[in-house]
């Protein structure tokens, strides 16, 4: 170990500047780096002694201190520093500057998946509460995964979870209880593309004093910033397109530190009363956002973080934040071949309906067009004409999409909800979810969209054939 301090591996990591951007704004415009240029500069400045461009990968599970007084300090949350890796290591640090950046947050928590990034975001506002009991609104149009963990896992915590229909505004004013610590939507539900108007869920929420988290996994900074929209609290699952490889699973919560948990101090005593836990501080008077320390996010990291143990790894990290940088133009490409595709399928006989908000027949084709003018992702459903029977000629006859349960990707996916991701729901639930047993999920991706049109169209033909020979040779 050598003596320069400027060698040595610090615990505040002075090689990883937190500058969100890379540049101020411009004084004549007053406009800043666009997101092109932030997803691949923002949060790091190559300054280390090797001067590396890109963000190295700090594989280190623990950090030597300078010396006693910072150890005592850093532990006692008074001195911000690496401590050990479960609560943070500053290759996730980049990352979580980058996604907070693009977000437009105040700061962000690295996480070992998407999965966790929900159940932390929430679990967060439940230690923020103190005892319980505890109450969530939710809309009855999520991932799979996390209907289990609020229908399920919640459940056995005691935790109370309400459904409703993202749509119905009126369901979401009546579910909220003196006890409910958050209302928790997807900013664009998956497999439906069911676009809840957030504004007017926000307004809702934030008259009853209760913070909004939203998903924005399936629209990504580049369509819509929920925290634009009065969303407190955003998480991804960078697993899909902040990743976009398919190499590396991780979540992100992104808070915006705009709620005001001082509003009603008494409902979040964790963080406006002294913690017995850490040293008497009062969170919301000890972090002010200041290199993203919010009160929110550090009592999810000191806490629920380190109590729960749901780490990302730096190697991952470090394979979010390569996706990251050319996040834009997959994205933006994926959209325009999904929508092509969406108004391809829409009116074909062997197709029944297709759940894309962005064709112009859709309910909430103008809703969609005003919260997400750029366009809705490249995740879209529809469901087959002929019902179940023909599901499985149609995904075994696709030869390019592959049947992966995953979406974001830069390949092209397909999948069944009902009999995959979404299994488990009942039939009541798969109903509340819009998913019928001849629904069929399409994740598009980067391939030719002429290539994507032809498989789907040889697999449909097939379709064609297979329902021509059940009926018998009369209509053949
Ligand atoms: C919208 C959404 N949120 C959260 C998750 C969970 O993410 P992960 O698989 O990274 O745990 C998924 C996974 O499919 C998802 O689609």
């Amino acid at each position: 170990m050598t003596d320069d301090p400027a060698e040595r591996t610090p615990s505040m990591t002075p090689d990883i500047v937190p500058t969100p951007t890379p540049h101020g704004a411009d004084a004549a415009t007053g406009r800043g780096p666009g997101l092109a240029t932030r997803q691949i500069h923002a949060g790091y400045t190559p300054g280390t002694p090797q001067n590396t461009v890109t963000v190295p990968i700090y594989q280190s599970v623990a950090y030597e201190f300078d010396d006693f007084a910072s150890a005592r300090d850093t532990f006692a949350l008074s001195r911000p520093g690496n401590i050990y890796s479960r609560n943070g290591n500053p290759t996730n640090a980049v990352l979580e500057r980058r996604v907070a950046d693009l977000e437009g947050g105040a700061g962000a928590l690295a996480l070992g998946s998407g999965q966790a990034a929900v159940a932390v975001a929430l679990l967060a506002l439940v230690a923020a509460a103190g005892p319980g009991p505890h109450h969530f609104v939710a809309s009855n149009k999520l991932y799979g995964g996390t209907s289990d963990l609020l229908g399920d896992s919640f459940a056995d915590l005691g935790i109370e979870v309400t459904f409703v229909d993202p749509l119905d505004t009126a369901a979401w004013a009546a579910a909220l209880r003196e006890s409910t610590r958050g209302v928790f939507l997807e900013s664009i539900g998956n497999p439906v593309l069911t676009v809840p108007d957030l504004r007017a869920i926000a307004e809702i929420a934030h008259a009853a004093g209760v913070p909004v988290v939203v998903d924005n996994t399936m629209a990504t900074p580049v369509l819509l910033r929920p925290l634009e929209h009065g969303a407190d609290i955003v998480v991804h699952s960078a697993t899909k397109y902040l990743g976009g490889h398919g190499t590396a699973i991780a979540g992100v919560i992104v808070d915006g530190g705009t709620f005001d948990f001082t509003a009603r101090p008494g409902r979040w005593p964790a963080l406006t009363e002294p913690s017995a836990r850490f040293g008497g501080i009062v969170f919301t008077d000890a972090f002010d956002g200041q290199d993203g320390r919010t009160p929110y996010l550090v009592l999810a990291r000191a806490k629920s973080v380190h109590d729960l143990g749901p780490t990302l790894a730096p190697g991952s990290a470090s394979q979010i934040l390569l996706g990251i940088e050319t996040l834009e133009l997959r994205v933006r490409r994926q959209t325009q071949t999904a929508l092509e595709l969406a108004r391809f399928l829409d009116g074909l006989d062997e197709v029944e309906r297709v759940h894309h908000p962005g064709l112009a027949g859709h309910p909430e084709h103008e809703l969609v067009r005003r919260l997400l003018p750029e366009g809705i992702g490249s995740v879209f459903s529809f469901d087959l004409a002929g019902g179940p029977d023909v599901v499985e000629t149609f995904i075994d006859a696709l030869e390019l999409f592959a049947l992966v349960a995953n979406i974001g990707d830069v390949r092209s996916l397909v999948v069944h909800p009902a009999t995959t991701t979404h299994s488990r729901l009942d039939a009541a639930g798969r109903a509340d979810a819009g998913i019928g047993l001849a629904t069929i999920r399409l994740s598009i991706g980067l391939e030719d969209p002429d290539d994507l049109r032809a498989d789907l169209a040889h697999a449909l033909q097939a379709v064609t054939r297979a329902r021509a020979v059940a009926a018998g040779p009369a209509t053949r």
